[in-house]
C-alpha cells in the first residue's frame, strides 16, 4: 500500500523544549490512525507538528511522497491537511454557513455537501456559532475542515465534553467519512474505545514517543496490553 504520511524520527517542539523525541510512524492511504496516550505525552504536538506549528529540529515528514518539514501552515492545508482543532475555533459572531463559506476551497465538498452530510448544519443554517450546542459546535468545526476539501483529517479529542448520544453520533459520522467518503482521519484520544472502533490503525505515545503501533482492532481485543499501555482496562 501507497504511504500517505510518514514521519520519520521526528525531534519536535516548542522553543528549545523538546516534546515528540525520534517519533515515527507513518500511514497509508485509505487508512485512519488513533494517537493514544495519557495526559501531556504530547498527542497534541504531534498535529501541532504536523500542522507546522511546533519547532521541528531533526527528522522529516513526508505526505504523498514530498518532504514538507518545513512548509508553512498555509500549505499544508492546501495541500490537503484538515485541521479540525480541540477548541473547535468557530467563529461565535458568524453564522453557520458564514463560518463554512469564509473557509471554502474548491472542490468536491461543497456547502450542500456539507449540509447533507451534516443535515443538523442545514437547519441551524442561520444560527449564530454561540448558538450551538457543543456537538453542533463540533459539527461545524468538521464541516469547516470539509470545506477547506481536505486528503487528510486531523481531529484533537473530538468527543471531548460532549453527551454520550453526541459522542456515539460524531463517531459515526467520522467513521462514514474514512469509509463512504473516502475521507480519512488521525484521531487525538485519551480514552481509547471509541478511537479504537473508529479508526484502521492505532499508535500509543510516552514522554514523546511510539511505544506501540498496530491495528486497531488487535489493541481493542488485547486488554491486557491496553492496560499497561494506558492503565485502562476494556471491559470483558
Ligand atoms: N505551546 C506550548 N509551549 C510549550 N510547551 C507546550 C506547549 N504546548 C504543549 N506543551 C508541552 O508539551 C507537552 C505535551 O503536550 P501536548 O499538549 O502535546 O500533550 P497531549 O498528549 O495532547 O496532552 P492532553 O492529553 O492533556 O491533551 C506537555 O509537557 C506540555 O506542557
Ligand atoms: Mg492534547
Amino acid at each position: 500500500m501507497a504511504e500517505l504520511l510518514v514521519l520519520d524520527r521526528i525531534v519536535a517542539g516548542y522553543g528549545n523544549a523538546v516534546v515528540l523525541d525520534r517519533l515515527g510512524f507513518s500511514l497509508a492511504q485509505g487508512q485512519s490512525l488513533a494517537i493514544l496516550g495519557r495526559n501531556g505525552v504530547g498527542k497534541t504536538t504531534v498535529l501541532e507538528t504536523l500542522m507546522g506549528n511546533t519547532r521541528v529540529m531533526s527528522g522529516a515528514i513526508r505526505w504523498r511522497g514530498q518532504d514538507i518539514t518545513r512548509w508553512p501552515a498555509h500549505r499544508r492545508v492546501r495541500a490537503g491537511l484538515g485541521w479540525v482543532p480541540q477548541e473547535r475555533e468557530v467563529f461565535p459572531s458568524l453564522t453557520v454557513e458564514e463560518n463554512l463559506s469564509v473557509v471554502a476551497r474548491p472542490g468536491p465538498w461543497t456547502l450542500d455537501r456539507v449540509y447533507g452530510f451534516f443535515p443538523r448544519l442545514r437547519e441551524r443554517r442561520a444560527n449564530y456559532g454561540n448558538q450551538l450546542s457543543g456537538g453542533e459546535q463540533q459539527m461545524l468545526a468538521i464541516g469547516r475542515a470539509l470545506m477547506t476539501n481536505p486528503v487528510l483529517l486531523l481531529l484533537d479529542e473530538p468527543m471531548e465534553g460532549l453527551a454520550p448520544i453526541v459522542v456515539e453520533e460524531l463517531a459515526r459520522s467520522i467513521r462514514r467519512l474514512c469509509e463512504s467518503e473516502g475521507l480519512p482521519s488521525i484521531v487525538v484520544e485519551q480514552h481509547p474505545v471509541l478511537a479504537l472502533e473508529m479508526t484502521h490503525q492505532a499508535i500509543v505515545l510516552e514522554r514523546g514517543t511510539v511505544v506501540h503501533a498496530g491495528p486497531s482492532a488487535a489493541l481493542a481485543a488485547d486488554a491486557a496490553l491496553l492496560d499497561r499501555l494506558l492503565g485502562v482496562g476494556m471491559p470483558s
